[in-house]
């Protein structure tokens, strides 16, 4: 599955320090795609706050029966399964929308047993004449043992046949059922999707497998090692289409004599998971290249037919054939099916679904409009499809045996999206954006004593709800960062050829990590060329069993390099114990003087220390394009002089490295090992950058001391220094852009232009205040013509909204409510937060009550962006605390946005007395309780204790620093 938080990521890339009023958009921008990304990293049907209470009901059970036990008996094997499914859809019995099935499963016995445990949930079986929910016979071998009784158990989610005699060792038998279950909006298993065509409503059936909801909708051995072949059967309204992994057999034929319904039989897959299933019927349309590249494969890209009328699918379709051909390079291994639709869904709560050959995705992640989206959009859509393709080999074709394997499955694709995305839209430099993406994102989690490791025991991982802990952003990023490290130092051809042969080795199987470390072990014993220290699996050990990452410290006065476990809170205590000790084997890159120096281990670095001893102006830099999963700290005076280095000439230092001087400067000041001016020092060379990594590492290092400061006479200091930085880059991009009428080509470009924009709007640079209040009046002057690009909208709307006044927030409000694009909408919606009018934004907080006004989805990520600006703080904060009892019930439940309202609006305390309101407000609402918020509450108790000590201990010096430079 796709990261959910690509969902916002193309607004959150707008950028992190954006002003009094921009700031707060963005940082609760930021709070609803970290809430997005944990939601939709999950499945759909998985609730993962709800993932501690684990049903227990089972463990309470006989443990010897094995219908108790979660995981299946290995005693039976399916082999193939044929499903005949029909979804109503219109309401039939009880207002209920249902489907209607019977499916057929034929399996080999590998040890004898007398009962058959098969998965199934929330299904309703027919009985036979004797009263049993299957049919049973034997297809080879012994005669089949009659049926004692047939039973379904409900924790476990298993269909129980007890038989009367034994199943033979070797036979291959058949079993029958015919059922039916709820076509229910509940976006698991097979599920209804209702969206609106105009004024009408329509409805879809649509599928979500992963993980564990393929026994939703026919039962099955719903694990992904019980691979088998599928032959599914669709029964549809005859003017709807039926989609399925696979090509129907032949056209669509009139049912039983019935115009209305005809039945769709599709090819037999290969063979594969049940997770990986699907099937569709709906009104969609398609588009189809016209003149196929690789005439083997069929393309498609499916949406509602509006939006395939308009183009919207065209992006995708663009895209796919060179991505997919990409990946038959990469993996030295053709495209395993003869076609690949995609296909945009309304209503679906993860980000992208890679069903083998049917890959389903939300439709901003697919769906791309020239018109109305920003490049951001745009990346978005070529970065999922690329994701979801590169499962189609790895994930798909070998499968991880187990979920506790996930993160192999996901980081991996997460890591080759990147190549994937790259190879399509090679200007962009998509490439160089994982390092900001997933690396400094997980490792900020991943610093923190309450860290796990990527990898989890296979028999730690029982339950779906256990499952569903597995998707998280350690899955996803850090495993993304410790392959591409991997690929890194065994070099990207010895990574292909281990990778080709794994895949090669288990294709239609599946595997453990193992089973990739040992071909990729037999792809470096056939290159004399690479030297390791250790075999792959020991290396890989170290970062895949213990959590964290080290921090290498050199010392260029000795020439000594040394390495610890790093922790962002250097008083927190590790509980976890490691095998390792918290050591690494690590492999190490360096620039000297801007020369590249030969790659070496840390554990032979003793032995070439002389090569880091410098005299006079010379300076080392260690991981050279952050290739390693670590952090890097220096004596102070090295420091300095790659500090003299940037100030004399950056280019000397790549890009990537430009960013990671102040990214890791910034942790290291946290964690208490370099001064708090060290790493202001580190952003004295922005006023000569104009790439878009070093400002973002910037601009999100000091969003924290904006939280911390915007209230206080720091800000003042701050805001004239942040404008002496950015006005050099503001005066590039105006006459880059033509005084802004054209976008920047590059895409790393088009996203430094935004934060020019909103870095020196927010620091009160007049020709930038200037630029938004003339974009913005041009637009109500002509409110059918909206002048300002997608790119520039976010910022631009909130600036406008916040030097404006009345006028300007309603009419801002009047597109919001016209507006039909959701992307539109949400971008509106964001900026009306950004009012400096404590009167509209209290108004604007009570219109989250009414759904008629805002939506019950956006209530509280829209009081979250009222929080996130420093004037709506307070506000925010007095309304959560004067209607807790209503947000409690309304929100209260189970959902993330919950539990990140609480977080959002305790951001920026900081004071003893704001620490007495939360501690009262502890107390006042025992009674009511906080839910799902529980636990973010105890956190912002704990985070404000730490704000108060770091403003304490930095207050002064940091006020210094800004004031000392920012003339
Ligand atoms: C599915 O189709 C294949 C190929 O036609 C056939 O060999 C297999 O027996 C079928 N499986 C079932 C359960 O009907
Ligand atoms: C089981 O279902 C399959 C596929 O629908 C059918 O061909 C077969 O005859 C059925 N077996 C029995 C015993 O009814
Ligand atoms: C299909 O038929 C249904 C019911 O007759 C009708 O409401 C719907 O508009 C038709 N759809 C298409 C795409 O023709
Ligand atoms: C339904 O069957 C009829 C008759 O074979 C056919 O003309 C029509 O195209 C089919 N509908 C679909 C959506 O395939
Ligand atoms: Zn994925």
């Amino acid at each position: 599955m796709a990261k959910g938080f690509y969902i916002s990521k193309g607004l959150g890339i707008l950028g992190i320090v954006l002003g009094i009023a921009a700031v707060c958009t963005i940082i609760a921008l930021s709070v609803v795609y970290a809430q997005e990304k944990n939601k939709n990293v999950e499945s759909a049907t998985q609730a993962p706050t709800s993932t501690a209470t684990t049903p227990t009901a089972a463990t309470t059970l006989d443990q010897s029966k094995p219908w108790n036990r979660y995981r299946l008996p290995k005693t039976l094997e399916p082999d193939s399964y044929q499903v005949t499914l029909r979804p109503y859809l219109t309401a039939r019995e009880n207002n209920l929308y249902i489907f209607e099935g019977s499916s057929s499963v034929h399996f080999r016995c590998k040890e004898p047993t007398n009962v058959i445990i098969i998965h199934s949930k929330k299904l309703n079986y027919s009985t036979t004449a004797q009263g049993h929910m299957v049919t049973l016979r034997t297809l080879e071998g012994d005669k089949a043992p009659d049926i004692d009784k047939t039973e379904l158990v409900e924790v476990t989610e298993y269909l129980v046949v007890h038989l009367k005699g034994e199943l033979k060792a070797g036979s291959l038998y058949e079993m029958n059922a015919t059922f039916k279950g709820e076509l229910a909006d509940d976006l698991a298993g097979f599920y209804r999707s209702e969206y609106m065509d105009g004024s009408e409503k329509k409805v879809l059936a649509t599928t979500q497998m992963q993980s564990a909801d393929a026994r939703k909708s026919f039962p099955c051995f719903d694990e992904p090692a019980m691979k088998a072949r599928f032959n599914i059967t669709l029964i549809h309204l005859s003017n709807y289409t039926a989609l399925s992994n696979m090509q129907p057999k032949g056209p669509s034929v009139p049912f039983e004599g019935d115009p209305a319904w005809n039945i769709t039989e599709f090819h037999t897959t290969p063979v594969m998971s049940t997770y990986l299933l699907a099937y569709i019927v709906c009104e969609f349309t398609h588009v189809e290249e016209s003149n196929p590249t690789n005439k083997d494969v069929l393309i498609r890209i499916w949406s509602r037919p509006s939006a395939t009328s308009e183009g919207h699918g065209m992006y995708a379709l663009n895209v796919t054939g060179p991505i997919l051909r990409f990946f038959e390079q990469h993996y030295n291994t053709p495209y395993p099916l003869p076609k690949s639709d995609q296909i945009a869904l309304p209503d679906f709560n993860a980000g992208a679904m890679e069903n083998w050959g049917l890959v389903t995705y939300r439709e901003s992640a697919l769906l791309f409009d020239p018109a109305s989206s920003s490049s951001s959009n745009k990346e978005r859509v070529v970065t999922v499809i690329a994701h979801e393709l590169a499962h189609q080999w790895f994930g798909n074709l070998v499968t991880v045996a187990w979920w506790n394997d996930l993160w192999l499955n996901e980081g991996f694709a997460s890591y080759v999206e990147y190549l994937g995305a790259n190879n399509a839209e090679p200007s962009w430099n998509l490439k160089d954006l994982i390092v900001q993406n997933e690396l400094y994102r997980v490792m900020a989690v991943d610093a923190l004593a309450s860290s796990h490791p990527l990898s989890t025991p296979a028999e730690e991982v029982n339950t779906p709800a256990q499952i569903s802990e597995m998707f998280d952003s350690i899955s996803y990023s850090k495993g993304a960062s410790v392959l591409r490290m991997l690929s890194s130092f065994l070099s990207e051809d010895v990574f292909k050829e281990g990778l080709a042969s794994y895949l090669k080795a288990f294709a239609y199987k599946s595997t453990t990590y193992l089973d990739l470390w040992d071909h990729l072990q037999k792809a470096v014993n056939n290159h004399s060329s690479v030297k390791l220290p250790q075999s792959v699996r020991s290396i890989m050990d170290r970062w895949i069993l213990q959590m964290g990452f080290p921090v290498i410290t050199l010392d260029t006065k000795t020439g000594n390099i040394s390495q610890k476990h790093f922790l962002l809170d250097p008083e927190s205590i590790v509980t976890r114990p490691s095998e390792f000790n918290y050591l690494w084997i690590v492999h190490i890159s360096s620039l000297k003087n801007g020369n590249t120096q030969n790659d070496f281990w840390l554990e032979e670095a003793s032995k070439i220390q002389d090569q880091f001893k410098t005299t006079g102006t010379d300076w080392v830099l260690l991981n050279v394009n952050v290739t390693g999963y670590y952090q890097v700290n220096y004596d102070a005076e090295n420091w300095r002089k790659i500090q003299d280095q940037l100030q004399k000439n950056l280019l000397v230092i790549p890009v990537i490295n430009r960013a990671q001087v102040i990214h890791d400067a910034f942790d290291l000041a946290s964690a208490g090992m370099v001064p708090v001016t060290l790493a202001l020092n580190n952003t004295l060379f922005l006023n000569k950058e104009t790439e878009y990594l070093p400002w973002q590492a910037a601009l999100s290092s000091l969003s924290y001391f904006k939280l911390m400061f915007d209230r206080s006479e720091v800000y003042s200091s701050m805001q004239k220094y942040l404008k002496k930085q950015v006005t050099p880059l503001f005066n590039h991009f105006e006459d880059a852009t033509k005084n802004w009428t054209q976008r920047p080509e590059n895409l790393m470009d088009q996203y430094n232009e935004i934060n020019a924009i909103s870095t020196a709007c927010s620091s009160g640079l007049p020709a930038c205040e200037a630029l938004v209040s003339r974009l913005f009046s041009q637009w109500m002057a002509n409110p059918n013509n909206n002048p300002i690009h997608p790119n520039l909208r976010s910022t631009v709307y909130c600036n406008a909204i916040a030097q404006g006044g009345e006028e300007e927030w309603n009419f801002a409000w009047d597109q919001f409510k016209k507006a039909t694009v959701v992307n539109e909408a949400d971008k509106l919606r964001a900026a009306l937060a950004c009012s400096k009018q404590v009167w509209i934004l209290n108004r604007y907080l009570t219109y989250t009550l009414n759904p008629e006004l805002i939506r019950k989805q956006d209530a509280t990520s829209t009081i979250s962006s009222v929080a996130s600006n420093v004037i709506g703080q307070n506000l925010a904060w007095d309304f959560v605390q004067s209607n807790w009892k209503k947000l409690f019930n309304d929100y209260g439940g189970g959902s993330f946005s919950f539990s990140n309202l609480i977080q959002a609006v305790t951001r920026r305390f900081s004071t003893e007395h704001e620490l007495q309101q939360l501690e009262q407000f502890k107390k006042n609402n025992m009674d009511t309780g906080f839910g799902s918020a529980t636990r973010a509450l105890e956190q912002a108790l704990e985070k404000t204790k730490a704000n108060i000590k770091w403003v304490k201990e930095n207050k002064d010096v940091v006020n210094s620093w800004f004031t000392a430079n920012s003339n």
